[in-house]
């Protein structure tokens, strides 16, 4: 095994604690605290291809993307060259502009599950301003949601599955009222006894039910096609609106996304992440009929100051055009199966508990061994493996999201020279952990 030098972080460390004056915890979003992992924060300075470099000239591989969004990797000049020239005209102008036309016509001419869309700025925005349209186009409240699924942080989703009533959520957060929680119902996922029964129960009352087709936020729970196709039906039956959260897999596993991908038709969608080229911008999108119902063609309200903004419809144009490329996403799983194959081999032939599973793009290491994990709670809750193979990483130059509940995601700038590099650094890592 090799011996590793533990990488300089003196420059993070310092600029951490001038962080810590200003940010609550230090960061502007939690996750990048670095609480689930040893250490601070590494402190980003430059992003090219596949690679990122720290404050102290550290370069890693990166397998985070900025939480997803960057399929086409870091500074990609035609993303670069868009978003430039979008913003030599300006930078926002609060009025329409043709880029969103252009961004739409590339989604929806290639789309065939919604006919409209609106453009927000975040996921969270995106789902908290369906999850309304829902409520005004059936007149029901409560919407279903599944344990180990993330929707972004709209009041309604800061909810946990309840003791007593088992499907009444309570609140995961403080600032959220009961009074909100329990408008919320709370299921696992993959359990198709407890589906059907909230249907009978609530239905009258069920304006939707969210899921993330793919769920990518507790690990990678990989859902049978099965449990989504009778959530379908059961919707239908039952005058509930589907609502699939593609944020994270929207552009990312097809360029439709989950629902392409599983051939399963939701009634409404959200995206965000990839979506915006780097940029923040979000979307839902559903049936005419539904969408007829949001301002100011219907009574559902819904506004943005930067809706829409012109840099971010250029950097989402730039970014999409390449994705909608015959072969963008069969090239992606190519690479990703390369990747993931050497790992798992090595851990297969040394007996180590532990596996890639993967799809499409995106990853997730799993230290259950060769269980499929499909519900949040069958993940083993000690992330000391993960904290472990974490740190290790880092030392060879590969960078993941800093907690074993997240994803890692592979972008067109992962060649194969990259991912055998990052791959004989999981090896490495891997002996090293479990020697
Ligand atoms: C499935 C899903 N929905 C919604 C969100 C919220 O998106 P944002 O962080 O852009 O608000 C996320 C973020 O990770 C997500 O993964």
């Amino acid at each position: 095994m090799e011996t590793i030098k533990h990488i300089n972080r003196s420059t993070s460390d310092s600029l951490f604690e001038t962080a810590k004056t200003y940010f609550p915890g230090g960061v502007n979003s939690p996750v990048r605290a670095f609480k689930s992992v040893d250490g601070s924060p590494i402190f980003m300075k430059k992003g090219d291809g596949c690679h990122l470099w720290d404050e102290d000239g550290n370069k890693f591989i990166d397998f985070n993307c900025s939480w997803g969004p960057l399929i086409l990797g870091h500074n990609h000049p035609k993303v670069y060259n868009k978003i430039v020239s979008a913003l030599q005209s300006g930078a926002s102008f609060g009025a329409p502009t043709v880029l969103e036309n252009e961004l739409a016509e590339l989604i929806l001419s290639r789309n065939p599950f919604i006919d409209k869309i609106r453009f927000v700025s975040s996921g969270t925005e995106a789902v908290m301003s369906a999850l309304r349209l829902a409520r005004g186009y059936t007149g029901k409240n409560k919407v279903l949601k599944f344990d180990g699924c993330y929707h972004g942080h709209v009041d309604s989703m800061m909810v946990k599955a309840g003791s007593g009533l088992a499907t009444l959520g309570t609140s995961s957060s403080s600032g959220v009222p009961e009074a909100y929680a329990a408008e919320t119902f709370v299921l696992p996922l993959n359990d198709l006894d407890a589906l059907k029964k909230c249907f009978e129960t609530y239905s009258d009352d069920l304006a939707c039910a969210i899921i993330e087709p793919i769920p990518a936020n507790n690990g990678l729970l990989l859902q049978e096609t099965t449990f989504l196709e009778e959530l379908r039906e059961l919707c239908t039956a039952n005058n509930v609106l589907l609502f699939f959260d593609e944020v994270i897999s929207g552009f990312r596993v097809g360029f439709n996304g989950a629902s392409g991908m599983l051939g399963i038709t939701p009634d409404i969608i959200t995206y965000g992440k990839i979506l915006g080229g780097g940029l923040p911008v979000g979307a839902y999108g559903a049936r005419k009929e539904i969408m007829a119902c949001v301002s100011p063609d219907g009574a559902v309200y819904q506004a943005g100051t930067l809706s829409g903004n012109p840099v971010a419809m250029a950097a989402g144009i730039a970014q999409l055009t390449e994705c909608a490329a015959e072969g963008f996403y069969e090239d992606q799983e190519e690479r990703t199966n390369y990747f993931v194959t050497q790992i798992n081999d090595h851990a297969k032939k040394r007996g180590y508990d532990f596996e890639l599973v993967s799809v499409a793009s995106i990853f997730w290491l799993s230290f259950d061994g060769k269980k499929r994990i499909r519900k949040a709670d069958q993940i083993n809750p000690d992330m000391n493996g993960f904290r472990k193979i974490f740190a290790e990483l880092l030392d060879r130059g590969v960078y993941l999201g800093p907690s074993g509940y997240e994803v890692g995601f592979i972008s067109q700038a992962h060649t194969k020279e990259h991912l055998d590099t990052a791959a004989q650094a999981f090896r490495d890592s891997l002996d090293a952990i479990f020697a």
